[in-house]
């Protein structure tokens, strides 16, 4: 890992990326802009005042080589972004284009028994699910959370709105491979403990008894190897005990099962050996950032959300990375939870939030480290921009001949001004064709192409 812990970086997130190891990190958040078409800053006044960032995206907000890079890389990526453009207009392509080239960046960093979670809304979770797909892989898809982010509707949605009140944000969580562990574990409430395990045994221990679980139904089949006597007791049923008689032996040692006076068995489940409730994909539970913690910064996140999420997903000191860190409410859930941390974010108001709640939230005094460089990696960097890549993004996919939309792979890199007619090889002299325009030009030039395909009735 060539990035060490309690690092803020204030930069770009793609730039970090870019020059961050392969595979070195355990858990990704991602609370990215939604795609909201507004434009975000904290109150004057508010501890993140002069914290901005806009949320509206035009094809001027992405470079054009990140278009080719997505089309070379992931052709069927690509394609998924196409059909969006084709549905929702060039603002969600170029919202898409700008979280995908990303998104391919934390796929490389995140090892394989990683996890990640991307926070979103309904404004794209639809288009962003299927760029999830296509980049961490379809089986790797584990939940949709949806998360209960506010109490009450939008104001003013009871009476005029058409729809109804958008009070939910939506949590992608995919696994970096099958081999990604996830305790999805909810510590009961007290009612909820004196309710589920209402006996105390003579040592004050609470259990529950579970005894219609000592044999097994009768609807179970016939299961042989199940029946057996044991300590006198003989199973009526065909199908026998629940456990193998070690197990019950086992069972019987440990003070699980009760032999009572009366000849009859009960079986305990007990407090002190339950692993928990598991929490389902609606959270309600979690509200929004108290008082004590909110800063001001636009659209932070409860500690509570995150610490829900860095529990369930990741062990002791492993490294968790938020690339839209904000006002660092994962750095500070991390940190509490003893886990390694690094945040990246484009405003420079994150890295004062960062320490500010560090030491107010966690009494951590000097030790986060700022960077505003770019990390280097220890590995060889891929070629990420080729003239190629930035023309396909420039021309958006159409054959500057006939202008039809080819993938990458069937595009070709032609001179405008040949260079038997002194063109250059200078990105503005060069342009994409697909190969039977190609060849339709020869050493021809641009005007002379495209008469031709008049000619041939294909413009
Ligand atoms: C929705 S907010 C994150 C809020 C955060 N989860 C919290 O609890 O404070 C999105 C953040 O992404 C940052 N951001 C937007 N584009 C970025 C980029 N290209 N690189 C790094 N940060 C970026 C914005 O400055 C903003 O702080």
């Amino acid at each position: 890992m060539n990035i060490k812990n309690r690092t803020i970086f204030e930069n770009d997130n793609l730039f970090v990326l870019r020059g961050m190891d392969s595979e070195s990190v355990d858990l990704i958040y991602l609370d990215p802009p939604f795609n909201s078409n507004r434009n975000y800053a904290a109150p004057i006044g508010s501890q993140a005042a002069g914290a901005a960032f806009k949320d509206t995206w035009t094809l001027s907000d992405v470079d054009n080589a990140w278009h080719g890079e997505i089309a070379d890389r992931e052709p069927a990526l690509y394609q998924a972004i196409h059909t969006a453009e084709l549905t929702h207009g060039k603002g969600m392509k170029s919202y898409l284009i700008m979280m995908a080239i990303r998104l391919l960046e934390m796929k490389r960093v995140l090892k394989k028994t990683g996890n990640i979670y991307l926070h979103c809304d309904p404004t794209a979770s639809h288009y962003l699910k299927i760029i999830m797909d296509s980049i961490f892989g379809r089986n790797n898809f584990r939940s949709e959370i949806t998360w209960k982010r506010a109490t009450s509707t939008q104001k003013g949605s009871q009476h005029r709105s058409t729809r109804w009140g958008n009070n939910a944000d939506i949590l992608l969580y995919y696994a970096a491979s099958r081999s990604a562990e996830l305790r999805p574990e909810r510590e009961l409430t007290e009612a909820e403990i004196v309710k589920k395990f209402k006996h105390v045994d003579e040592k004050g221990q609470r259990y529950y008894n579970d005894s219609a679980h000592i044999w097994s139904s009768p609807g179970m089949g016939d299961r042989p190897n199940l029946c057996y006597e044991w300590r006198g007791f003989v199973n009526p049923h065909p199908s026998g005990w629940r456990l193998s008689k070690e197990r019950l032996e086992e069972e019987y040692e440990k003070g699980n099962i009760v032999i009572h006076a009366d000849g009859k068995l009960e079986r305990r489940k007990y407090l002190k050996d339950y692993k928990g409730a598991s929490y389902g994909n609606i959270w309600d539970d979690v509200p929004p950032p108290t008082r004590e913690e909110r800063t001001g910064y636009p659209t932070q996140k409860p500690i509570a959300l995150l610490e829900r999420i860095i529990k369930a997903s990741s062990n002791k000191a492993d490294v968790v990375l938020d690339p839209f860190c904000g006002c660092a409410t994962t750095c500070v859930a991390a940190e509490r939870l003893g886990r390694q941390w690094i945040g990246i974010d484009i405003s420079e108001k994150a890295v004062d939030l960062v320490r500010m709640r560090l030491e107010r939230e966690v009494g951590l005094f000097g030790t986060v480290i700022h960077r505003t460089d770019i990390p280097k990696r220890s590995e060889k960097l891929p070629n990420y921009r080729t003239h190629k890549h930035t023309l396909y993004g420039k021309q958006e996919g159409l054959c500057n001949g006939c202008q039809t939309q080819f993938p990458f792979r069937n595009m070709t890199v032609d001179h405008i001004i040949p260079r038997n007619h002194g063109g250059t090889d200078a990105i503005d002299n060069l342009q994409l064709l697909c190969g039977a325009c190609n060849s339709t030009k020869s050493t021809g030039t641009q005007a002379e192409l495209l008469a031709k395909l008049q000619e041939q009735g294909i413009l």
